[in-house]
């Protein structure tokens, strides 16, 4: 039998790269998305890539009626992977209410319609986020979560909650989180990779927007951390070795293989980079230089977090395969492709 899978926000950055994996390992695949943050010609990348184009559906799942019209429509899917969400961090902190409305009324939906229509496996868009600054690393996945450092990162944290007790209500639902550290790269086609909108927030974007001339200089945000070069830390994981990952939860669940019914996974590579070690590595992979200059901490940075993927590994059954030096190369071919 053919696993028919729901990817919501499926024609976002990571969520796209997941359809491609999921329509490479055999399943049928349909995507609800509002294109809020995304463009529809995305199916176009991910056909070119697959030789599928996808299932495509418009909707805003923060809406009740809209989200139930579509499972109406949409019959035998038997699994939800549920990235949908407002996600940028800044824009949480201005606009609280548009981020909780949106991010969790999107995840309620989309779980009474899963009681509703009888679909019992859900996996999760979390993010490290949820641990906020560690106390000790690497972070494991009993490390406590902490006061999230952004109204976005709390709805990560409000969201895991959820599912934990509507899966602990309902037996069967069964529901695994995957807590990404950095998603960074491109799929190596070019076909598909990370489309900021407007002025990017993340590092990487706005690195190879820089080194192609879109803006003047890289500013790099303190060098008076307590890190090694002074600069903040992070796990930087290729976009499709996480989108595999997704692959692995969803078999994990449709095989019943899960430990119970709802579980949580570190998606990291287990390897804390600064952003100075970044930039050398992406002028060693790509030979190109990357103009930037040292200015302020930025307002809510942590220092460093990285992540103990033991437990991913062993039970999860999945880990990081590519480089940092190809993930960065593959994301500087990305923005040329753009640019053409
Ligand atoms: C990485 C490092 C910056 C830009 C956030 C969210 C996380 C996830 C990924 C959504 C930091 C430094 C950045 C720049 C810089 N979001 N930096 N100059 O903040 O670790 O994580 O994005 O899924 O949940 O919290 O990612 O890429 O913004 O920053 O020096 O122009 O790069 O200080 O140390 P972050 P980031």
């Amino acid at each position: 039998m053919t696993n028919k899978v729901l990817v919501t926000g499926g024609t976002g950055y990571i969520g796209s790269h997941t359809v491609v994996e999921l329509q490479n390992s055999g399943c049928e695949v349909v995507i609800a998305d509002n294109l809020s943050n995304s463009k529809i010609e995305v199916l176009d990348g991910i056909e070119a890539i697959t030789g599928i184009r996808p299932l495509f559906e418009k909707v805003d799942l923060s809406c009740a009626k809209e989200c139930t019209e579509f499972f109406k429509k949409h019959t035998g899917i038997n699994a939800v992977i549920h990235f949908a969400a407002s996600k940028a961090v800044g824009e949480s902190v201005v606009k609280p209410l548009l981020y909780y409305r949106n991010n969790l009324n999107s995840l309620m939906n989309i779980l009474e319609a899963m009681k509703e229509f009888k679909i019992p496996n859900l996996v999760f868009s979390s993010s490290c986020t949820v641990y906020g600054q560690p106390d000790k690393l690497p972070v494991t996945e009993s490390t406590p979560r902490k006061e999230a450092e952004s109204p976005y990162g709390n709805t990560k944290t409000i969201c895991e909650d959820i599912i934990r007790d509507t899966t602990k209500a309902n037996p069967e639902l069964k529901g695994i989180a995957l807590r990404y550290f950095n998603p960074i790269g491109a799929h190596p086609s070019t076909k598909i990779g990370e489309l900021p909108l407007g002025v990017p927030g993340n590092l990487i974007p706005f690195l190879t927007q820089t080194v192609a001339g879109m803006r003047a200089e890289l500013s790099v945000f303190g060098n008076d951390y307590n890190t090694p070069d002074g600069s903040c830390i992070r796990d930087y994981i290729n976009v499709v070795d996480l989108a595999k990952a997704h692959v692995v939860a969803i078999s994990r669940l449709i095989g019943e293989k899960q430990k119970t019914n709802y579980e949580f996974f570190n998606i990291g590579t287990g390897k804390g980079v600064s952003v100075l070690e970044l930039i050398e590595s992406f002028e060693r992979a790509t030979g190109e230089k990357v103009p930037h200059k040292i200015v302020e901490r930025r307002a809510g940075d942590i220092e460093q977090i990285y992540a103990d993927t033991t437990f991913s590994n062993k039970e999860l059954g999945w880990q990081s395969e590519k480089s940092l030096d190809e993930t960065l190369l593959s994301a500087w071919n990305w923005q040329v492709a753009l640019n053409k």
